[in-house]
């Protein structure tokens, strides 16, 4: 579904209810009780905060159920504000607006004989939960490596060991158990295993490095990206043009703006959240040019294809760049 016609809705909060310190789940229904959007494990929603402020939670609840939307919120004190003020003021029966769902974390089948690896780092766990229990109900084989601080910081560890016992390993920092990443493996051609992994930025990184050094398969490892990945400097320093084919324009971008900013200032609509390439509210299909991919959403493989682009975060490589706008 494209950006532009995610479904904006009027949210009442059903309940508030703390699942583990500074995690507090939301359960939302829509103000006017009407049944909820559809969704497959790994979407997100974006939750209007504040006005004009909007973060991004991965659902969490069974997508079955169309009368609710769970998402769990991690208190961030040193994040940009939106966790703290849900935190300290959000309470049960507030509205909420919310948009979405918006899924670029999908779980993908396995071929017979694959099983999936699910690993999780701290609020990391949330997008993993539905993706879980589908496999569960598909009858894949499925392991879980779920690493946090503390237990006490780590949101549905007993209802997780209950439902799936041992496929679930449970590691804690202060009790010096550490998920050696490096243990993984991205299976065989004919038990080929899909990774599923969703934590801390250093976390993500480190697998990546695993991924690429065992010579993993391109689609083994899929990654999902709270914080937006560090970047080197962009492919190209000058200026370039972006022709936005539907509008009728001819834009340039200076070295210091970005697309989003020089195209919202045209006047033209393009729906955003994050503006640091981690939500995929901004995609844009391109038409030709090619793309300096900057995003913390799209596969290498995605970003190989040309079609999309983060315009918040991702630039020229060339000096024309002709976009579906
Ligand atoms: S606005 Fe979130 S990826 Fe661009």
């Amino acid at each position: 579904m494209s950006a532009l016609t995610l479904p904006e809705i009027d949210a009442v909060v059903a309940s508030a209810r703390p699942v583990a310190t500074d995690v507090v789940l939301l359960t939302l229904r829509a103000a006017d009780g009407s049944e909820l959007p559809p969704w497959q494990p790994g979407a997100h929603l974006d939750v209007e905060v504040q006005p004009g402020v909007e973060r991004q939670y991965s659902l969490c609840g069974d997508p079955a159920d169309r009368s609710v939307y769970q998402v769990a919120v991690l208190r961030e004190p040193d994040g940009r504000g939106g966790s703290e003020h849900l935190h300290a003021h959000v309470r049960e029966g507030d509205r909420l607006r919310v948009r979405g769902p918006l899924n670029h974390f999908g779980l993908h089948a396995v071929p017979p004989g694959g099983s999936y690896a699910f690993v999780a780092g701290g609020i990391g766990i949330t997008p993993l939960l539905p993706m879980m229990r589908a496999a569960d109900a598909a009858g894949i084989p499925f392991t879980l490596a779920y690493a946090g601080r503390s237990l006490e910081r780590m949101p549905f560890v007993d209802e997780l060991v209950a439902a799936y016992g041992d496929r679930v390993s449970v590691y804690t920092s202060e009790l010096g158990h550490r998920f050696a990443l490096s243990t993984l493996s991205g299976g065989t051609p004919s038990a080929p295993v899909a990774v599923y992994c969703c934590g801390p930025a250093r976390m993500l990184t480190e697998l990546e490095q695993v991924a690429l050094d065992a010579g993993w398969p391109p689609d083994a490892l899929h990654l999902e990206r709270f914080e937006a990945r560090e970047v080197t400097e962009p492919v190209r320093q000058e200026s370039f043009e972006v022709e936005l084919e539907l509008s009728g324009m001819t834009l340039e971008v200076p070295p210091d703006r970005s697309i989003l900013d020089v195209v919202e200032e045209a006047g033209v609509l393009v729906l955003s959240s994050c503006r640091e390439g981690t939500c995929g509210t901004c995609e844009t299909p391109v038409v030709s040019g090619e793309v300096d991919h900057r995003d913390s959403v799209l596969t290498p493989a995605e970003q190989e294809d040309n079609e999309v682009m983060m315009i918040c975060v991702s630039r020229a490589a060339c000096p024309r760049l002709v976009l579906e706008l």
